[in-house]
């Protein structure tokens, strides 16, 4: 009982593979496939399987969520992915923080190779082991007293060792955090297909898609106020007056930047619909749209929060359409 490898469903596996024995044989309707196969392929992963996994990903998520399967990078096992992950991100010396109790393995996967830091988030059993935001605060302090750069937050979702999931409230509590210090967020979801409690199963990516607004919910005024943060070339407001200028001089539009309504965060816009035709109004909206759309190759999407912050921003340029056609009827 002290070994975590997975032999549960090797009796469906075993019959699959008797049922169809061209898989492991290398071959597709009889006819081998090996040299096909032994071809260069890739290096991110055979394009069918992607599209299969992404479904599969996505069903095991009871279908809340999406995946785009071309960014999606196979790995051979979490294991390799977690590591790479650690390269990529981290240099030797910076840190992640882990909760208590985590994976004996990742002692191993994450720090040996890579010289990268576990600094642990201190959950307790008073609370059933709950991500708390002070101990994620305790945790940062505690790197930073240790002179080491925080570079993240690793948690496993359902959790191994303790077999729980996370709720709502610890994921937003986790994605407000690394928002906050502007760290990364990783969440192995390795055992997303062994939970028989499913209703209770959260995926990261469910409430990042949620909390993706791109324009604030309003109910009154002739305004907008828009979110482009992820189009700044830097989070700072010269950056946001980088991209005023390009919206003014390549769009031929004037949104007001959030820093002349005195906003403390880069990136909000202001746009104003008063004084303005449902054509002139279609217009802006398409430009804007086409600048957004071109962006897309300029812009560095670095990583799923900002990609879906992309593609509402399409639902919040219909929603400003369509608000307007029905308050023109
Ligand atoms: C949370 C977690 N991540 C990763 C792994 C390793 O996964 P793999 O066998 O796919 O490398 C394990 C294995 O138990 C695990 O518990």
């Amino acid at each position: 009982m002290g070994l975590a490898e997975n032999q549960l469903s090797f009796d469906l596996l075993e019959s699959w593979l008797t049922q169809n024995p061209d898989a492991a044989a290398f071959k597709r309707n009889g006819d081998s496939i090996f040299r096909e196969l032994a071809l260069f392929q890739d290096y991110h992963g055979l394009p069918a399987f992607k599209d299969a996994l992404v479904q599969f990903m996505s069903e095991i998520r009871g279908n809340k969520v999406s995946f785009d399967s071309n960014k999606l990078v196979l790995t051979a096992g979490a294991t390799s992915a977690n590591e790479t992950l650690m390269f990529c991100l981290a240099d030797p010396g910076d840190a992640f923080l882990l909760p208590t109790p985590y994976y004996p393995g990742f002692d191993r996967d994450l720090k040996w190779r890579t010289g990268v830091e576990i600094v642990p988030i201190q959950c307790v059993s008073s609370n059933g082991f709950r991500i708390t935001e002070s101990a994620l605060e305790e945790a940062y302090k505690e790197a930073e007293s240790r002179n080491l750069r925080v570079k993240g937050v690793l948690v496993t979702n359902p959790s191994n060792p303790l077999g729980t999931t996370l709720t709502k409230k610890e994921l937003q509590l986790l994605l407000n955090f690394v928002s906050t210090k502007q760290i990364h967020l990783i969440s192995d979801e390795i055992f997303s297909g062994t939970v028989f409690n499913s209703p209770k199963f959260v995926s990261v990516m469910e409430v990042l898609i949620k909390n993706n607004y791109m324009c604030l919910e309003s109910d009154a005024g002739l305004f907008c106020w828009v979110d482009m943060g992820y189009l700044l070339s830097s989070n700072t407001f010269d950056g946001e007056m980088e991209l005023w200028k390009k919206i003014v001089y390549e769009v031929g539009l004037n949104i007001s930047p959030g820093s002349s309504c005195h906003c403390t965060e880069p990136g909000w816009f202001r746009a104003c619909l008063a004084n303005m035709s449902e054509d002139t109004l279609n217009i802006a909206i398409q430009r804007l749209k086409t600048f957004v759309d071109s962006r897309d190759n300029k812009v560095d999407i670095q990583n799923q929060q900002q990609y879906n912050k992309k593609k509402s921003f399409s639902k919040w340029v219909f929603r400003l359409s369509f608000n307007e056609r029905q308050r023109e009827r």
